[in-house]
């Protein structure tokens, strides 16, 4: 749903924007950030609305990114794509924190059973780059990528003791223009009859931070949510981050927090110092998005809608990544393919909205791409993401296609896209059925190492569902094995007479099957070698499609399999 009590700052007045601004990019940036604040869709007519701009060049911005894999046009809506976070991918591998930091906030929460984050400076806010979260039904618990003004946070008055005049006085008109805080669509906005935080109040905490060197939030985003951090210092001795550990009122007051907590923060921060400086330099890993697949694409198969300069534009944020956090103009245009005036009218436009940073020579992208999808697409889980794919299936093939989970020796459906055909009507998300007996369960199994597979088959105590179930441990193995070969299953009637299934394996990063997909049908429909010529090559590509997914959303996230 919209949130249409909040604000998407408008684009700078036309008089600001540099005359060599990208157009097309800057339309397709505001169209992606007001998509992202209202938390990843919104129907066309709204972002119309919203963007000020035509009805005919919305469609070609939205066609365009869609056609990069960015968003998903659904019906009269757009909808955000994990893909997108590819951009917040890039900045994320630039500043190495999360990969050198994280699995360290990740230890600190396990021993501290209270969530933890880390969170950068981002001009007068702070952005969430990590979330260790323990969940608790009580507060409120915030993203990758949010954006939180620094007065009402623990890490923003720790960065504000940096400020120069400039920053305050920056500050103090974005509060003037905004008492809210409305722009801050992951905070509750301030009420009137709320306290809000005056400036001698920030200044004293902003000096105290920088005397103590921790600070606290003392529920200043909402009653009972209570936060101590410590900021991270670079191997320069600068500050690069703040770690955070967050609690509730009903555990701790800010006091007895930082009492309890701030000897075991202060052992982490040594830790994390320690990390950073010994982090060995990374090779330029080449960005595998970098020559995006549309380049390859002739003007035909991409269509007349295809707005080419904003494709390229945001391809530029791709050419950072580990080793690649500060590019000269040159280094941008190779790592993408482009040519120089293209990087550079792009950077021109990147600059200007805050996405890129220029200097001597150096770009380096800011927290601010963030922005770019990042909080709405960081806590998609993986049924969520699948599911626009197997819709495309089901239509592809009319038949029904769902993605389920193995749990123990039982498979669980989490996500299913139903024909009108009447079978199965039963099968729900939520169902369980045997593992050894259904095409989506072999596939999960198969892929278990040798001696897990041998006791998850015995533990199932195979037994005859239909008159075609295969119930011999000793056959079920040697089909698995066959089924591991060939990377796909196929069951006829073992679970339900008449019913025959096709499923692959969905992996992640790692190439662990982390879930299967599958087509159902009456046995009727097709042979087994229908199945295989016309349903497995789909299936396949879904299946990749959903890999492609997860791969994106699974670099920096945890995303959860149900
Ligand atoms: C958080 O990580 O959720 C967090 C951190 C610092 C704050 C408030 C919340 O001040």
């Amino acid at each position: 749903m919209p949130d249409t009590n909040r604000t998407t700052a408008p684009l700078p007045a036309s008089d600001d924007i540099p005359a060599e601004a990208v157009g097309p990019l800057l339309r397709g940036l505001d169209v992606l950030r007001r998509l992202t604040d209202a938390g990843g869709r919104l129907s066309l007519g709204d972002l119309v609305r919203s963007t000020g701009l035509a009805r005919s060049t919305v469609d070609r911005i939205t066609q365009t990114l869609a056609r990069m894999g960015h968003l998903r046009l659904d019906g009269r809506d757009a909808a955000l794509t994990p893909r997108l976070m590819e951009l917040g991918n890039a900045y994320l591998a630039s500043i190495r924190l999360p990969d050198l930091l994280g699995p360290h906030a990740e230890r600190l929460a396990d021993a501290l059973d209270e969530s933890v984050s880390l969170a950068v400076p981002d001009r007068d806010g702070i952005r969430f780059v990590h979330q260790s979260t323990r969940r608790r039904a009580m507060s409120l618990s915030f993203r990758i990528g949010d954006l939180l003004p620094a007065e009402r946070t623990a890490p923003g008055a720790l960065f504000a003791a940096d400020w120069d005049a400039a920053a305050w006085a920056h500050w103090r008109e974005r509060r003037a223009a905004d008492p809210q805080g409305l722009g801050f669509h992951a905070v509750p906005p301030l009420t009137d009859a709320q306290d809000t935080p005056d400036e001698a109040h920030f200044a004293d905490r902003t000096h105290r931070a920088g005397d103590q060197g921790w600070a606290l939030d003392d529920q200043l985003i909402e009653p009972g949510l209570v936060a101590l951090a410590l900021p991270v210092s670079g191997p320069d001795g600068r500050p690069v981050c703040a770690v955070s550990v967050v609690s509730h009122t009903s555990r701790h007051s800010a006091a007895s927090l930082r009492k309890a907590m701030l000897p075991r923060l202060l052992t982490a921060v040594t830790g994390m110092e320690r990390a950073l400086r010994e982090a060995p330099a990374t090779e330029p890993v080449k960005s595998a998005t970098a020559l995006a697949s549309w380049t390859t694409a002739s003007k035909q198969e991409l269509g007349a809608g295809f707005v080419e300069s904003l494709a390229r534009g945001l391809t530029v944020l791709t050419a950072f990544g580990e080793g690649r956090s500060a590019l000269t103009l040159t280094g941008v245009a190779e790592a993408c393919g482009l040519a120089r005036a293209t990087a550079r009218r792009a950077l021109i436009t990147f600059e200007h909205l805050g996405y890129v940073e220029a200097r001597a020579g150096l770009f380096r992208p800011t927290p601010q791409v963030l922005g770019l999808g990042f909080p709405p697409l960081s806590r998609l889980t993986l049924p969520q993401f699948a599911e626009p794919h197997l819709a495309a299936l089901a239509q592809q093939v009319h038949d029904s296609t769902s993605l389920s989970v193995l749990t123990g020796t039982e498979i669980q459906y989490t996500a299913r896209v139903a024909t009108s055909r009447v079978m199965n009507v039963n099968i729900t998300v939520g169902t369980r059925f045997p593992a050894y007996a259904t095409s989506m369960g072999r596939v999960l199994l198969a892929d278990l190492p040798e001696g897990e597979r041998a006791e998850r088959l015995a533990g199932s105590k195979p037994q005859a569902l239909t008159r075609h179930t295969v119930t011999s441990v000793e056959d079920l193995g040697a089909l698995l094995e066959r089924v591991r070969e060939e990377r796909f299953a196929m069951t006829d009637g073992e679970l339900e007479e008449g019913l025959r299934s096709v499923a692959v394996p969905v992996r992640d990063r790692s190439g662990r099957s982390v879930a299967a997909v599958n087509v159902a049908m009456h046995s009727s429909r097709r042979t087994a070698a229908q199945c295989r010529s016309e349903v497995l090559p789909a299936l396949r590509a879904t299946a990749a499609r959903i890999e492609e997914d997860l791969a994106a959303a699974g670099r920096f996230t945890r995303t959860a399999a149900c």
